[in-house]
């Protein structure tokens, strides 16, 4: 049976309509990730945006329980039901039907659909749900519905947001097979195992923790589709279920071992964090250090810790995601899309993890040594800082042997380096006026941006704010910012910087310097000179230069498309920048881009431009504008209207909130500048249009023009070639010229010992120290030569005191680097040119006070 299919065709008989599963990532700061069914729905419970005209939903939703709120990250491989991402099947009443209904559909899913035997089955309730115990009576013996308070039946999405009391389905998998103390009803051991969790939607709970009713109950139930498959298939783990076994299988191949009762542990979590991490991806999430990439960093590096165990000593994860593609591709097709991305990606971050995985084990394991009872935070901060051992791999590393890590001393050291970067960031413009631009917000409301439509607009000032962001009357001789009723001027955002322009009053020009966003407002920085700005004031608010931002913007647009044509759909967005000289683009790619590749994607972008395709913009549904194919950034979610632009019908489709131009001709050309990397997996790409194209082109010719002059040629290429060889011919000569040079200068004589400690320029220093020796009855003789970046050191002894191996192995260390050889004949090479004076000199001393 496909569960999946089965449970949300049965909730559309009972007239709810199947909802996609949204991003893993939310657009809301409060949360890490989508942890649960109803994150989609979270405004539409709390009443801040309208309830659809259909008031049920179900979907199955793919959520991640790593960093934030619900973590389940450090219980992964130890139970047999905890997973960093699941999916969560759920219904959803807006207001609609209440405990009564929920508590009947699903129990008829559950005895009728899935046939799981009633005897098996247990409930919980709030211990205050009176109303709940009353219902479920009328399905299941009261002496198998318990109540618990509210640390189990009480549920919230994170620490604001909707919530209420919630009932719990648990299914009795036998005392036969589990029998710890922990195996009870409420117990944290596997034999009761809680299928699905409704939840009566009745609060709000506000910041300072307050709740408050809900304008109408609701309903949001979850239940975990690999706890139920496994039970359906009749095994006690989740990981022995087919949604598991292959991994491990496959694993099993790549470590070249079984897996047995010890090293289970480490399969499963492997399999486990395979799953999140590949969907993390899939998604555009990055490995990075902090906030969401540093969650990802995390699970990967615990995977390739428990790898390590398992005896793996290369990347691997790679290599099983063509297993989880054949469980998961099919319903999640972004995961097949993106398969060969991921691999990449895996590949790159295992690679950085392997290179000091060895050595902070090492020290990992001599500090265990030491440990009593304590591990030493100075060395987890160690680990972490400088072998990329996050705190929590270190902690699990610790769980087994029942330590922990000294968490004070560990918060302190990570304070201080914080504090460190923190005053190297000063005059970021970081500014922390949060509460301000929050009263004025409530003062002024929200202001309109008119500026789609308009590049000029007769506006009023509502309010002025000196450099400092406190609320002023007015501003004279002086820099501040300014709060237009309407403004035509667009804020930063999405990329695009924001607009630059000049307010026109009594005949005077106010420059505008930037526009930004705060808190939903959008203000204009101002250069107040030889006039007074007043509240209230009427302006003319003039934009310049729109028109060049808008070209570059929508290249931008017309770039990402070109760019999957060429290298693949997997290339998604990482990053953009434009403003009305250049534009900015990053994206996921594992290499270089070649030469040809950079070609194509500028010829394509150029026919796009070329056959002047037309600019529409549409506001549209959410599912609407993904069905019509739109680029999307992750975050959006169900029931929002966005944004979305187009060019020549499907050639170009993206969500995006900035302006544009109304045809692709009106870009004129286009010009990749540059294409280099950013980081690991990420390409950039600068390029220019409109008249910074007509500007960058215009300056390569008149590069050429001067090269023509220069060479006095104008068939540069031919030209160039000429010279080239003739500098060839040059350099030959020059070898032969050199190469008969032998006699190096710088000769001493101490005693009747020949002494020559030289640095030469050219000729073969071998050949040089033979002939000396040859030449010389007694001699010491040390040349120094500085080569294609590295330097070339040759010793020769004859007849001395001085070991030429000694000599040169001292004198080598100088340079960077290392030698030796035998008393008569010695050679070295070091890598720092700049100390090859130092050398020379040291070479002298310690001859002079051997000889
Ligand atoms: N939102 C509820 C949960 O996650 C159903 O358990």
């Amino acid at each position: 049976m496909d569960i999946r299919k089965e449970y949300l065709e049965f909730f559309k008989t009972k007239g709810h309509e199947v909802v996609s599963s949204m991003p893993l990532v939310p657009d809301d700061p409060t949360l890490m990730f989508t942890n649960a069914g109803m994150v989609q729905f979270k405004d539409i419970f709390t009443g801040n945006i309208p309830a659809p005209e259909n008031k049920r939903a179900t979907s199955c939703q793919l959520c991640v329980r790593a960093g934030g709120k619900h973590n389940d990250l450090e219980n992964v491989g130890y139970t047999a039901r905890h997973h960093t991402l699941f999916e969560m099947l759920g219904n959803f009443s807006f207001g609609d039907y209440f405990k009564e209904d929920a508590i009947s559909y699903a129990w008829e899913f559950i005895t009728v659909n899935l046939a799981l035997p009633i005897e098996k089955l247990w409930v919980t309730v709030h211990d205050s749900d009176d109303e709940a115990f009353n219902i479920w009576t009328k399905y299941i013996d009261p002496s198998r519905i318990m109540r618990f308070g509210d640390k189990d039946n009480f549920w919230s999405m994170g620490d604001t947001g909707a919530c209420g009391p919630c009932s719990e389905i648990f299914y009795d998998q036998g005392s036969e097979y589990f029998s710890s103390p922990e195996d009870k009803m409420g117990g944290d051991g596997d034999r009761f195992l809680e299928i699905w969790n409704l939840v009566f939607m009745q609060y709000e709970r506000t910041k300072s923790g307050e709740l408050i009713p809900l304008p109408k109950p609701s309903i949001d139930t979850g239940m975990g589709l690999e706890r139920v498959i496994a039970i359906k298939e009749g095994v006690l783990n989740n990981f022995d279920s087919s949604n598991f076994k292959p991994i491990i299988e496959a694993l099993e191949k790549v470590a070249n071992k079984k897996a047995t009762k010890e090293s289970i542990g480490s399969f499963r979590v492997i399999a486990d964090h395979l799953r999140a991490c590949s969907f993390m991806l899939s998604q555009g999430i990055l490995f990075g250090n902090e906030g969401r990439p540093y969650v990802l960093r995390r699970i990967l590096r615990r995977a390739v810790r428990h790898g390590y165990l398992l005896g793996i000593r290369k990347p691997f994860m790679a290599k099983l995601v063509d297993t989880l593609v054949s469980i998961m591709g099919e319903h999640y097709v972004e995961l097949k899309e993106n398969s060969n991305y991921i691999k990449e990606q895996f590949t790159l971050e295992e690679e950085r993890f392997f290179k000091t995985i060895e050595a902070g084990i090492t020290l990992f394991n001599e500090e265990l040594e030491n440990t009593k009872t304590i591990f030493s935070g100075e060395v987890a901060f160690k680990l972490y800082d400088t072998y990329g051992f996050p705190l929590d791999l270190t902690e699990d590393m610790l769980k087994d042997k029942g330590l922990k890590v000294d968490l004070e001393k560990f918060e302190e050291l990570m304070n201080n380096q914080k504090a460190m970067a923190k005053a190297a960031w000063k005059g970021s413009g970081d500014t922390s006026n949060e509460g301000d631009f929050k009263a004025l917000l409530e003062k002024y409301g929200q202001n309109e941006f008119v500026g789609y439509t308009n590049i000029s607009y007769s506006s009023k000032i509502l309010a002025l704010l000196d450099d400092n962001f406190k609320e002023v009357n007015s501003l004279e001789n002086q820099k501040g910012w300014v709060l237009l009723d309407k403004t035509p001027f667009y804020a930063t955002s999405g990329g695009q910087n924001g607009d630059i322009g000049a307010l026109e009053i009594d005949g005077h020009n106010i420059m505008v310097l930037e526009t930004s966003k705060f808190h939903n407002l959008n203000l204009s920085k101002v250069d107040v000179s030889n006039i007074k700005l007043s509240q209230n004031q009427k302006v003319e608010a003039v934009v310049i230069n729109r028109y060049e931002v808008a070209k570059h913007h929508s290249a931008t647009h017309l770039l990402q498309s070109a760019l999957k044509m060429v290298l693949g759909d997997s290339v998604s967005q990482a990053g953009s920048y434009n403003d009305d000289l250049k534009l900015r683009f990053d994206f996921t790619y594992p290499k270089a881009m070649t030469t040809s590749q950079i070609d194509e994607v500028e010829d394509l972008v150029n026919s796009m431009i070329n056959r002047a395709l037309a600019g529409v913009v549409e506001e549209l549904p959410l599912e609407i504008a993904k069905k019509k194919g739109a680029i999307a950034m992750f975050g959006e979610k169900y029931g929002d209207v966005v944004r979305v632009i187009s060019f020549g019908g499907d050639v170009s489709i993206e969500f995006c909130g900035g302006t544009h131009v109304k045809n692709t001709a009106d870009i004129g050309s286009f010009y990749i500048v540059k294409e280099s990397g950013v980081s690991a997996g990420i390409r950039r790409i600068e390029a220019v249009v409109g008249a910074s194209a007509f500007k960058y082109t215009k300056d390569q010719m008149n590069k050429i023009n001067e090269l023509q002059a220069e060479i006095k040629s104008n068939d540069l290429l031919a030209g160039v070639k000429k010279l080239k060889n003739e500098i060839k011919e040059l350099r030959n000569e020059l070898k032969n010229a050199q190469s008969q040079t032998s006699t190096p200068v710088n000769e001493e004589l101490i005693g009747d010992t020949k002494l020559i400690v030289s640095i030469v320029e050219n000729g073969d220093l071998k050949k040089i120290v033979d002939d000396s020796k040859n030449a010389n009855e007694k001699v010491a003789i040390l040349l120094l030569q500085a080569k294609d970046d590295k330097v070339l050191l040759v010793a020769g002894s004859k007849n001395t005191n001085i070991k030429a191996g000694d000599w040169i192995k001292n004198i080598a260390s100088i340079v960077g680097g290392n030698g030796g050889g035998r008393p008569d004949f010695a050679t070295a090479g070091g890598k720092d040119i700049s100390k090859i004076e130092e050398a020379k000199k040291a070479a002298l001393e310690f001859a002079k006070a051997n000889l």
